[in-house]
């Protein structure tokens, strides 16, 4: 019996290896050429292009700069926020040379057995407007830049060379952020059998889950007859569970409950993948295999309960994220993607909004195995426009199969458990904009009957009015915290979202004087405070979320606005130059945590402890002046110390929203020396302190690798925190210094960024300026295994060096 198993298992491993030849994905990474402008004939196949750029795919040819006021200069009212007149705005989408046309070509070759075969050219994003050409022909065109679409170029493709041509255009007031531009995401080939499974032809759901049983529902859509398909299940560690043959077509789908036993249930923290394997026989010969990734978890959303996961009632603790990844620009790399994922699950959050845009595949693939939810949206704009030229002019033409695709090609994945339609569309006013809510609700629905849909909106008084709040699955609002109740009260569903929430501007290491909460605050260097009290006419500090999260159970959650700093939207200084970036970020655009970070992990991280103290103690010049301390922690209270004196206790209370979550002592009178801070349990018992110093001079250079060892695989990236120390040690937390970067032996400089929503330095230059004491280094692997060294050298500092290890 023993050996039987044994044998079926060899058995089951050399087939998977023949069987996997049937369907071919080949990434077009390399071997691309690329160059600005509207050039006539770059779509031809003998076009020489030998003089163009070669670079590698994902790319966005933006990001290098340089910054420049000029770009995205404009007058304009941002009527998003309040604005009623015209003014001059720049920074908006970043500064950065994004708008104009380039085009891509690349040379790829197809074997003579290829020829004859189906050959699918998949984009998972373009920015924007593509237009397609294969040999001198065009293929086809797309509009949105953050759609996933393809062709079938089965009559386009020849034995032998091949030369795809790509043109993209960006018009100016397109977005209201920094869009990137070029071939951002990943470009594949796949080269399949005339009879197939469709491209993202595969559904997986589980209808039914019980401690004993799982039902497993695949749906798989395959062109050719008299065939059957195979279904077989795996767990985690690759074992086969079950597995189903179906002969009968309906349609052109099949329809398969496969039982799964013991299911171990998807969710933030135990996120299991099972994997399903179809393979499509004709006759009896096998023609297509592919493998969908899914998991095992169960969503409700009901009245006066709220959302709940596999039957336990919870919240969305969750951030919303642009598409860009700092001084990446919007150029897909896993690691970057993993390092903020990996920051925001410190934190404690367990949800992600991809505003206001499609996520990438990449993204959502890393939130099923590290275990975060997901609101997958889809538009910024439907048929009102909000900038000029931006999606409004594609609304009628393709909103539904842009929908379509996003639906097919991200179904599977465990971690999306909502759609979002929309963000604050102008349509939330006019009967028009109903009968478009619901049109693309019905889509959703259609396409994905388990998943309910959201609006994230902000016009919450005339979506009560008019009937747009009520019919949606989900009412997700935006901010308006003063409008919850009435929300809550009028919309027939039972439950609210916070489908985005505070927008608290604040700079990682600054903090301004005196300490006092506003709304557009505006100082001479361009910064906002981090003592976070600093919001904009529309938004709020996080505090006063957190009570209607804490007090009213049908508040299913809230999207914070943003994890992350981006490119763009550089408010409160949208009026001036040179903001290009934002400060809403909870973490800034170099993905060093600002204070705000502590202050939602005390809340959200429930394992670990948080003691965080604020501001610095670096305040020459403010001896005896009053410099308040706050401290960002999950106990409830703690004293204070000054250079060992008390400054009292303090206890967490309702007195106002920041009494009751943040310990705050308004009068401490700043001497140089140390602060520090012991924290009591509830039953007063000294648990944890924490300290922090003045720091002397800037003396040496200090390297801090996110990771040590990276793979050499030519993408790979090491986060490298350069900061500097006094000659205690003791960290500078105002230096500026200018430090230059070194790279030897397997690896280059990749970029640098510090944070500083004001710096007009190039990422991609191997020189920046510390902001408030920091910056963060990238190093990228070669395709060798091997020793990678960085060297951070300044003026008057010791010198830092770092050893990371490539491997393959
Ligand atoms: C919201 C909007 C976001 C961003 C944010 C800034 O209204 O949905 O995209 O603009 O404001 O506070």
């Amino acid at each position: 019996m023993k050996q039987f198993k044994i044998f079926l298992f060899i058995f089951f491993i050399t087939t998977q290896v023949s069987f996997s030849q049937v369907r071919v994905v080949r990434e077009l990474d390399s071997n691309w050429k690329f160059q600005k402008g509207d050039l006539e004939n770059a779509f031809q196949s003998n076009f020489k292009d030998s003089k163009w750029e070669s670079v590698t795919v994902p790319h966005d040819w933006a990001i290098y700069g340089p910054f420049d006021k000029e770009i995205d200069k404009q007058s304009v009212a941002i009527v998003q926020n309040g604005e009623k007149t015209a003014s001059e705005k720049t920074g908006r989408t970043g500064s950065l040379p994004h708008i104009g046309t380039a085009w891509y070509r690349n040379k790829f070759t197809i074997s003579a057995s290829e020829k004859g075969k189906k050959v699918i050219l998949l984009f998972e994003g373009a920015m924007s407007e593509p237009q397609i050409y294969l040999n001198g022909k065009k293929v086809g065109e797309w509009a949105y830049g953050y759609s996933y679409f393809y062709f079938d170029i089965t009559d386009f493709i020849s034995a032998g060379e091949n030369t795809l041509a790509v043109k993209l255009t960006n018009k100016e007031f397109a977005s209201r952020w920094y869009p990137g531009a070029g071939l951002y995401r990943k470009v594949s080939l796949i080269i399949k059998n005339k009879e197939s499974i469709d491209q993202w032809g595969t559904s997986i759901t589980t209808p039914f889950i019980s401690k004993e049983v799982a039902k497993v529902n695949v749906k798989t859509k395959a062109t050719g007859e008299n065939g059957y398909l195979v279904t077989t299940i795996f767990d985690a560690n690759g074992q086969k569970l079950s597995s189903d043959k179906a002969t009968t077509k309906f349609g052109n789908e099949f329809d398969q409950n496969i039982k799964v036993k013991n299911p171990k249930l998807w969710s933030p923290e135990t996120p299991y993948l099972y994997k399903a394997v179809s393979q499509w026989f004709v006759g009896d010969e096998l023609k297509d295999e592919v493998t969908s990734r899914f998991g095992i978890r169960d969503i409700k959303y009901e009245a006066n309960k709220g959302f709940s996961l596999n039957g336990e009632v919870r919240k969305f603790k969750g951030v919303c994220l642009h598409h860009d990844l700092g001084p990446l620009g919007t150029a897909i790399n896993v690691a970057a993607l993993r390092r903020q994922l990996t920051i925001l699950k410190d934190m404690g959050c367990n949800a992600i909004r991809s505003s206001h845009n499609m996520p990438s595949l990449e993204q959502l693939e890393l939130c099923d195995e590290m275990g975060f939810m997901f609101l997958a949206e889809s538009f910024d704009e439907w048929a009102k426009p909000k900038v000029k030229n931006g999606y409004n002019r594609f609304f009628e033409a393709y909103a539904e199969k842009d929908l379509v695709n996003l639906i097919h090609a991200t179904r599977n994945h465990p971690s999306i458990v909502m759609w979002s339609s929309g963000n604050e569309v102008p349509d939330q006013w006019g009967e028009a904009g109903v009968k478009r809510a619901k049109w693309l609700q019905e889509i959703f629905h259609r396409e994905d009957p388990t998943r309910p849909v959201t609006v994230g909106m902000d016009q919450v008084k005339a979506t009560m009015e008019s009937g747009f709040g009520a019919l949606l699955d989900v009412p997700g609002l935006n901010y308006r915290v003063h409008l919850y109740e009435e929300a809550f009260k009028k919309f027939p569903q039972g439950f609210i979202l916070g489908s985005e929430t505070a927008s608290t501007v604040s700079s990682r290491g600054i903090y301004k004087f005196p300490v006092v909460k506003e709304k557009n605050k505006q100082y001479p260097d361009f910064q906002s405070s981090s003592y976070d009290l600093e919001a904009c006419s529309w938004s709020n500090v996080p505090d006063e979320d957190f009570v209607l999260q804490d007090d009213k159970p049908w508040v299913i959650g809230e999207f914070v606005w943003t994890g992350f700093d981006y490119l763009g939207e550089p408010t409160p200084y949208d009026e001036k130059w040179p903001s290009r970036s934002s400060y809403f970020g909870i973490n800034d655009l170099a993905g060093l945590p600002k204070d705000r970070f502590y202050l939602y992990r005390s809340r959200w991280n429930t394992e670990k402890e948080t003691l965080h103290i604020l501001p610095h103690w670096n305040w020459e010049g403010r001896e005896g002046q009053v410099t308040p301390v706050f401290v960002y922690t999950n106990y409830d209270s703690a004293e204070l110390f000054v250079n060992g004196k008390s400054m009292g206790i303090q206890k967490k209370n309702n007195a106002t929203p920041q009494n009751r979550y943040r310990l705050m002592w308004m009068d401490v009178k700043y001497e140089p020396g140390t602060l520090k801070v012991v924290a009591f349990d509830k039953d007063g018992k000294a648990v944890a302190e924490e300290e922090i110093h003045t720091a002397g001079k800037a003396y040496k250079i200090v390297l801090d690798a996110d990771r040590k060892t990276i793979q050499a695989d030519g993408k790979d990236l090491s986060y490298v925190t350069v900061s500097v120390v006094d000659e205690k040690g003791i960290p500078c937390p105002t230096a500026t210094n200018q430090l230059q970067f070194k790279v030897k032996g397997k690896g280059v400089y990749r970029a640098a960024c510090n944070g500083d929503a004001t710096s007009l330095e190039q990422f991609h230059l191997p020189t920046m300026k510390l902001f408030s004491g920091k910056l963060v280094v990238l190093v990228q692997s070669l395709k060798e295994a091997g020793n990678i060294e960085l060297t951070v050298s300044g003026k008057g500092l010791k010198t830092g060096t770092l050893n990371i290890s490539s491997t393959k």
